[in-house]
């Protein structure tokens, strides 16, 4: 096996998703090497001319449409290949197909490259990284889910909107599956440290459960509302997930709600895939950080465990 290269990253799926994600690693000066790999390999050649003509306004970057082979020395491997959910499909109901897809691509990477971090984008993400997991035979650690990134960021801005507050000021998480059972852990949810309710009432909010609940249901409704409206969500995720990538490349022992093994937390005995947050370097997971959840979160967490443990076991590996 050839020796890991941490410069050198590889995106299966060339999509919206993979080249958005492709566009903010270009843009953030991150990683030397980029391998592009898609079943359509004109697309991912095409995508990867396109990029390349603006390496002279980023920082130098080789840029190319590979296969497997070329992968075999990545030290991060992103996959964002799959079927994308149409309007009204939710993101469990891409389970099988996707599932399908996977058999035919986590394999070819493992059998090339057993150390790289594997970060999974395609949905369900928490389905899919236990998938990867399973199939990769690669330790929980390195394999790691966008989770509810993208889900946790689209409450911190609508937060800051209401607040007028920097969303980067914001501290609130939405935990669990990354899709309909999802909940927002309001209990733990600050302003740098000031607690969300006083921070409301600062501002003259203070009707807090209706007015957390009406937030709540924009997060969780968002990605359908964009599906809707413009067939599809690509920058939010491309962010979220160059944020990852970021945390891992440049070892931050970052903590962001990315989906990880939750075998053993919350007395939970199965091995299952959902994002809590937890601190991201260069090794990957490096510790999860359970909430401490109020009851009725709790009980919203473990609806979420529940939905996710039944689809699981049903998936024939
Ligand atoms: C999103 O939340 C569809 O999972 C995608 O934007």
């Amino acid at each position: 096996m050839a020796a890991i290269n941490i410069q050198k990253v590889g995106i299966i799926g060339t999509g919206f998703v993979g080249t958005s994600i492709a566009f903010t690693l270009l843009q953030k000066g991150l990683f030397s090497e980029m391998v592009l790999i898609d079943v359509n390999r004109d697309k991912a050649e095409g995508e990867a001319m396109d990029l390349s003509h603006g390496i002279p306004f980023a920082k130098p970057m080789a840029i190319c449409a590979g296969d497997y082979d070329d992968i075999a020395d990545a030290g991060l491997v992103i996959v964002t290949a799959g079927a994308a959910q149409k309007p009204g499909e939710t993101r469990l109901d891409l389970v099988n197909k996707n599932v399908g897809i996977f058999k035919s691509i986590i394999p070819e990477i493992a059998k090339r490259n057993r150390d790289a971090i594997l970060l999974i984008v395609s949905n369900p993400v928490d389905i899919l990284t236990y998938v990867a997991w399973r199939l990769s035979g690669y330790p929980q650690e390195r394999v790691i889910g966008s989770g509810t990134v993208l889900d946790s960021a689209r409450l911190r801005y609508l937060l800051g909107q209401r607040l007028a507050v920097n969303p980067q000021s914001v501290h609130a998480y939405i935990i669990g599956e990354h899709g309909d059972s999802e909940l927002a852990v309001w209990s733990e949810a600050n302003v740098s440290g000031i607690a969300l309710d006083q921070f409301c009432e600062f501002r003259g909010y203070r009707a807090h459960a209706e007015n957390e609940q009406k937030i709540y249901e924009h997060v969780v409704n968002a990605a359908y509302d964009i599906i809707q409206k413009k067939g599809a969500t690509y920058f939010g995720v491309g962010m979220a997930v160059g944020r990852i990538a970021e945390a891992l490349f440049r070892d931050e022992h970052a903590v962001m709600p990315v989906s990880v093994n939750m075998r053993g937390i919350y007395g939970i005995k199965g091995d299952l895939f959902l994002s809590m947050p937890a601190i991201v370097g260069a090794s990957g997971i490096e510790k999860v950080l359970p909430l401490d959840l109020s009851a009725g979160e709790s009980e919203r967490f473990f609806r979420s465990v529940t939905a996710l443990q039944g689809i699981i076991d049903a998936i024939d590996l």
